[in-house]
């Protein structure tokens, strides 16, 4: 038996590949999950969804922009008539807008709040309210990043945006402690996504500083953040809620 066995999980972002969506939606199956993977990518999301039928897994796909609140009631609708319940909400999709201050607009600024942080709100208060009605005691995560715990040259406002979501979360770790349900946040560090592979393109000298900054030694892969993701998605986390998850190789234990 797996440790999700029969818990219906949905993970946004989940097309890119490597990304981390993908590799948490691939690693839920593999464990018994039934697993919805959304993306303003639909065919990317269908992909990632037939790679995890092909392999023996419980998966479906559909294209959600998680930045459109209708969007979110017409997934979790459609989630509540198929399935009944919703046990798990990974909210993952993400942009990175990476630019010093002086470059950095207010439109960048509020695309980057709307995509990482508004979207974790829209998802947390939609994914609550079917399991409070269900009575699921279900599991929120929520992808943060080691930006909002530590200063990172031109990342001001991914950082302001991802430290939202560790606020947001460990609020509604207690707002909601009471139904079951829990609350937590992941940071990765560095991990080799397309999202990373880009970010090397936009600011090479800042790459190669922090990828030679990492104890562990090496640049982490999507499969870790898997592994956080299915532990705090499962029983295992039970006795875990406002929590903050570090899995970054160490980098910013200094
Ligand atoms: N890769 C890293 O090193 C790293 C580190 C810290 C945090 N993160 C966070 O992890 C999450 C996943 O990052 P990744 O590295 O896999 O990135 P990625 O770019 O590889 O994948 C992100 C996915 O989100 C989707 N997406 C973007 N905007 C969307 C929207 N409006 N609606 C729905 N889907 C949308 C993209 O289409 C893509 O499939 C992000 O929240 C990111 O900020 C990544």
């Amino acid at each position: 038996m797996g440790m999700v066995e029969g818990k219906v999980c949905l993970v946004t972002g989940g097309a890119s590949n490597p990304g981390l969506g993908h590799a948490i939606a691939h690693k839920l199956a593999s464990e018994g999950a039934i697993v919805i993977v959304t993306d303003v990518d639909g065919e990317g999301a269908a992909l990632t969804a037939a790679e995890i039928v092909a392999a023996g897994g419980r998966a479906q796909a559909w294209e959600q922009d998680v930045t459109d609140e209708a969007a979110w009631d017409a997934t979790i609708e459609r989630i509540g008539s198929e399935h009944g319940r919703l046990d798990v909400l990974v909210n993952n999709a993400g942009i990175a807008i990476l630019k010093p201050l002086p470059e950095l607009t207010l439109a960048d600024f509020n695309r980057q709040m709307l995509v990482n942080m508004t979207s974790v709100f829209l998802g947390t208060q939609k994914a609550v309210a079917i399991m409070r009605e269900t009575g699921a005691k279900g599991s929120i995560v929520n992808m943060s990043s080691v930006a909002a715990l530590v200063g990172v040259p031109a990342c001001s406002a991914y950082s302001a945006a991802k430290a939202g979501v560790l606020g947001f979360t460990k609020t509604i770790a207690g707002e909601t402690a009471a139904d079951g349900i829990r609350c937590n946040t992941i940071h990765p560090g560095l991990i080799d996504t397309n999202m990373q592979r880009q970010s090397k393109v936009d600011n090479p000298d800042e790459d190669v500083k922090l990828n030679s900054a990492i104890p562990l030694g090496y640049v982490g892969r999507p499969q870790s953040i898997a592994d956080a993701a299915l532990f705090l998605a499962s029983d295992l986390s039970s006795y875990m809620t406002g929590a903050q998850l570090v899995v970054d190789g160490g980098l910013i234990n200094q």
